[in-house]
């Protein structure tokens, strides 16, 4: 079976899996990502896919970058939470590596990986959001991702929530992801990182649970308006926040409900978590560069 190497790129970790055809992952390297360096950050991916490639037979390189990508999958147009602007990827990552790459939006990538393998498996139109450092999203519509005029569909996070609220990451105010991403989270109870709070909260501390609620509770608005405009079967929510729970899921099935325009008089998506975890998007990156 042949294999390709899924590289998820985030603000907190690079994470670099190589996977098989069927969404298995063989290994996986996992590495701290120097997210304000530009060179850096491409000198650790290509460093590490080159480690991958070095022990197993590869065929192509699938990139999920946290940023907006080019409708040709090569460049990073920009990225609210990388210094990376107008910054062709591919080419960059193939001039150091000799295998072809592709570079999809992170959110996407997650989208895809969970859509042929994991919770949207049994679905054709499915919405992910991406809870971490930032606030991903992949749309997935009649069994394709949906990418827009441009490449730069589906971000979830930058819905304005609050018009003039909290300023975000992109340099707009009252974005989703200013209120509902694990940045967010970590600023609601200051002194603690987004792990510790879960694992607080998994302990029973009110404090850190009320902290996720709170966070779910956006996240959960957010969605009803997405559903108002695209009415998905399932929306898969992923990404490190995710590990939670229910902790964060009971909030934001709550709060979707109770935002959901027609509510009581219409099917309603099913709101589940990620069931590839954590590796939903390297093991969708993998499969788009098989495609
Ligand atoms: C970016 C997205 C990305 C998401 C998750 C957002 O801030 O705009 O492109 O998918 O963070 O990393
Ligand atoms: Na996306
Ligand atoms: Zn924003």
């Amino acid at each position: 079976m042949t294999l390709t190497c899924g590289v998820d790129v985030g603000g907190t970790k690079i994470l670099a899996a190589v996977v098989d055809a069927g969404g298995c992952i063989v290994e996986e390297v996992r590495i701290a990502s120097p997210a304000g360096h530009v060179e850096a950050m491409i000198e650790s991916i290509a460093g590490v896919v080159g480690d991958l490639a070095g022990r197993h037979q590869i065929d192509a390189v699938g990139i999920g970058a946290a940023g907006y990508i080019d409708k040709s999958r090569s460049r990073v147009l920009f990225a609210p939470n990388i210094a990376w602007r107008n910054l062709d990827l591919k080419a960059e990552i193939e001039a150091r590596i000799d295998l072809p790459v592709v570079v999809e939006n992170d959110g996407n990538a997650a989208a895809w990986g969970e859509f042929r393998f994991g919770a949207g498996r049994d679905v054709e139109d499915m919405v992910m959001v991406t809870v971490g450092t930032g606030v991903g999203g992949g749309i997935v519509i009649n069994g394709e991702l949906v990418r827009g005029a441009y490449g730069v569909a589906a971000e979830i996070g930058h819905l304005t929530v609050v018009p003039d609220g909290d300023l975000c990451g992109c340099g707009k105010r009252g974005c989703l992801e200013a209120y509902a991403s694990g940045t967010a989270l970590e600023r609601r109870v200051p002194g603690m990182s987004g792990p510790e709070i879960t694992a607080a909260a998994r302990a029973g501390d009110q404090r850190c649970i009320e902290a996720i609620a709170g966070i779910g509770r956006w996240l959960g608005g957010g969605l009803a308006s997405l559903a108002a405009v695209l009415d998905p079967g399932r929306i898969v929510v992923g990404g490190g926040v995710a590990e939670a729970g229910d902790l964060l899921l009971d909030p934001v099935r709550e709060a979707f409900r109770t935002h959901l325009t027609g509510v009581g008089y219409r099917p309603e998506a099913e709101i589940v978590s990620a069931a590839l975890g954590n590796h939903a998007g390297v093991i969708g990156a993998a499969d788009v560069a098989r495609s």
